[in-house]
């Protein structure tokens, strides 16, 4: 069994962030989100992966290099445009070969290991009605947002649609897909949606209209598609919620250190309160400081005299002389400050597609 990662395409839903970054390397609870899903891949035992590159390239192979951070070897595929899930499998196929494989949407993050989703795939696959691939779907209050399947009586999935106007159940289809060598014939034979993308809901449908059986799983932790900032903040708050203590860094002793906090090495508490769960990076400081639950201070950023709470603060920024900040992203080497500059007044250099609330 092979892995395909797909860490290409663009994210529009989470600019100014991803103007410079890929959305897949936006961290939460400290770690970028792609990583989650290399390990878990390596945690079910699959380590031949192949990942799908865009434009932000560089960045995503800079961070990953050649797997054996992880235990695994990567295999980079660059796509020259996001032209959908299924090009992305279509332009895979030298790498696939006649395997199986786990298709893994480096935007998504799952609760559950993969290793039982993987292990019920091949032991069907060893019974007597193989399925030519598996879907992992989860009831979800916005379907119009996701493909979407629809299952008979018997719980066997009948009908897959990509994003519909008028959803036919709330059955999403969940960013893991498991597959035989069958999918190649679909990819090659779909055509590209009404928004010019090749489909991999369209791949399954066809591989369901041609006699195949497509097995389904229903998920039952927790699963987010992290492409927008609210449910990345709560990806954050999930796997903040995961983590042990864990005290590596300076704390003095007028500090106070409540809960599942980790403190990295060499970061630095002085006279603050760090309420859990918590992390903050590597060579952070915190200074004359609060900061709450649900909280991700990246590596060597700056907190003094200001409170933080439920925000993910990205490496090397600031955040100085703010009273109260929360569910908040920062991007990184960003500084966010009280300034004693008269006139007061707001003064904002905002970058494109960014979003400020004032209080
Ligand atoms: O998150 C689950 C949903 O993911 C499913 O319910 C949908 O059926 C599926 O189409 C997909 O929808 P999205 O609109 O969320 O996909 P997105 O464009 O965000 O792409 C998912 C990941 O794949 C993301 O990490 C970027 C990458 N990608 C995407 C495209 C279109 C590529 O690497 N190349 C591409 O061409």
């Amino acid at each position: 069994m092979k892995a395909l990662v797909l860490a290409g395409g663009a994210g529009t839903r989470l600019r100014p962030i991803t103007h410079t970054r890929a959305k897949q390397l936006v961290p939460v609870a400290n770690k970028p989100i792609l990583f989650y899903g290399i390990e878990s891949m390596v945690a079910a035992g699959i380590t031949e992966i192949g990942v799908i590159v865009g434009d932000t390239r560089d960045e995503v192979m800079a961070g990953l290099g050649d797997g054996s951070r992880f235990g695994a070897s990567i295999t980079y595929i660059p796509q020259d445009a996001p032209l959908g899930l299924a090009h992305c499998v279509l332009i895979a196929r030298d790498f696939l070969g006649d395997d199986d494989f786990v298709m893994y949407l480096g935007d998504n993050l799952l609760e559950q290991d993969l290793a039982a989703f993987v292990g019920a795939f091949e032991h069907a696959r060893q019974g007597e009605q193989p399925a030519a691939a598996q879907i992992l779907l989860k009831r979800v209050p916005d379907p119009h947002r996701f493909g979407i399947a629809t299952l008979d009586d018997d719980g066997h999935v009948v009908h897959l649609v990509e994003k519909p106007d008028d959803p036919p159940s709330d059955l999403a289809l969940v960013g893991v897909y498991l597959f035989t060598a069958r999918v190649h014939d679909a990819v090659a034979a779909i055509d590209p949606s009404p928004r010019g993308e090749l489909e991999i809901t369209d791949a399954i449908q066809w591989l369901l209209d041609h006699g195949e059986r497509v097995r389904c799983e229903l998920l039952t932790g927790w699963w987010i598609d992290t492409g927008k900032l609210t449910p990345l903040l709560e990806a954050n708050r999930l796997l903040l919620e995961r983590q042990e203590q864990r005290l590596d860094g300076s704390i003095d002793e007028s500090s106070s250190i409540e809960g599942r906090v980790v403190v990295a090495e060499g970061a630095e508490i002085v006279n603050s309160t760090v309420r859990g769960p918590v992390a903050i990076g590597v060579g952070a400081r915190v200074v004359d400081s609060f900061v709450g639950p649900f909280s991700a201070i990246g590596a060597r950023c700056v907190v003094e005299r200001s409170e933080i709470e439920h925000s993910v603060l990205m490496d090397d920024s600031s955040v100085i002389d703010i009273p109260r900040l929360e569910d908040s992203l920062i991007g990184s080497d960003a500084t966010v400050r009280r300034s004693a500059q008269k006139p007061r007044a707001l003064r904002l250099m905002v970058g494109d597609h960014c979003q400020i609330d004032v209080e």
